[in-house]
């Protein structure tokens, strides 16, 4: 007779949920999604809210795959909602300053052609942290982290999927706060506006690594836009600003007109140049 041994399992199921539940999100969700190899197929930073989420609605709508990552993708409940209705919505977590799974991600993904990468996840930043007569060296590295580096190995870890694709694009979200060239230049939010002058200059140099592979690089701006960012930090712009999904739909006729001819300079949602 056979006997069997029973073995105390030294991780209670009970305590291995939560982990397989996080497992299963951070592998593209619970509900089926996939990629369908004939459809155009968009990666979106910050996609849980703002500009982000309208990208990822928009996306959606008109039929692409959309790879929509986020950092706390548990807690983001209207891109779960979305990612419920529409088969090839795929949500995944990305912090996009944990250069790790960065990697990780397009490893997983490698393979598969991405036809437009938008880094579109920003942040403000600390008012008080950039304000001159308390600059904090923590939220310049914090600001300069998320708006400008993460666009940089976000490209640098995508490119072959962007190489890969029919449309070739990268995308970064630029803002008129980072034009250099303005005639009046308003006090305050001061490392977020070097944050988009440096990204713009990141966008062009990696535009430049990347021009021999056919992949266009470009920058975007979406104007004031009525989102947390806006309303936290920006106030005064509301009453004059966009919806997200009017910026977004505007950004995503500029992002359909981008070719080879693009100069490189940032365009905004109206399509109009956005001024050095
Ligand atoms: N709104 C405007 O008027 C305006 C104008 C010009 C340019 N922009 C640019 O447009 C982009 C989107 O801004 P928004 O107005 O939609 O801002 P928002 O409402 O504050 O949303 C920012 C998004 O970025 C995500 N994010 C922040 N840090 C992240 C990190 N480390 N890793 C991954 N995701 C991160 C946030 O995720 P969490 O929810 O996890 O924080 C959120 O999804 C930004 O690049 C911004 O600079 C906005």
């Amino acid at each position: 007779m056979r006997q069997v041994i029973r073995v105390p399992c030294p991780f209670p199921v009970s305590r291995l949920l939560p982990a397989l539940a996080l497992l299963i999100l951070a592998t593209g969700g619970a509900h089926g999604a996939s990629i369908d190899p004939d459809r155009s197929t968009v990666l979106v930073t910050g996609s849980n809210r703002g500009i982000g989420l309208a990208f990822v609605q928009h996306y959606i709508a008109q039929g692409w795959n959309v790879l929509a990552t986020a950092r706390a993708p548990e807690r983001a409940d209207e891109l779960n909602a979305l990612a419920g209705e529409y088969e090839h919505l795929l949500v995944e977590q990305l912090d996009v300053t944990d250069g790790e799974r960065i990697r990780e991600l397009a490893a997983a993904y490698a393979g598969t052609p991405i036809d437009v990468l938008i880094n579109n996840a920003g942040i403000y930043g600390d008012t008080e942290g950039q304000a001159f007569g308390s600059l904090d060296a923590g939220t310049f590295h914090d600001v300069m982290a998320v708006n400008v580096l993460a666009p940089m190995k976000m490209a640098e870890a995508f490119a072959d999927h962007v190489a890969a694709s029919g449309q070739k694009k990268i995308v970064s979200i630029s803002s008129g706060a980072g034009s250099v060239s303005r005639e009046t230049m308003s006090a305050g939010g001061a490392y977020y506006s070097i944050s988009k002058t440096a990204l713009n200059m990141a966008m062009r140099k990696i535009g430049a690594e990347l021009a021999d592979r056919g992949i266009v690089v470009a920058l975007v701006a979406p104007g004031p836009t009525v989102t947390d960012m806006l309303q936290n930090n920006r106030p005064s712009l509301v009453p004059r600003a966009n919806t997200s999904e009017d910026s977004v739909a505007g950004m995503a006729a500029v992002i359909e007109g981008l070719d080879a001819g693009y100069d490189g300079r940032p365009l905004s949602f109206d399509g109009s140049t956005v001024a050095w």
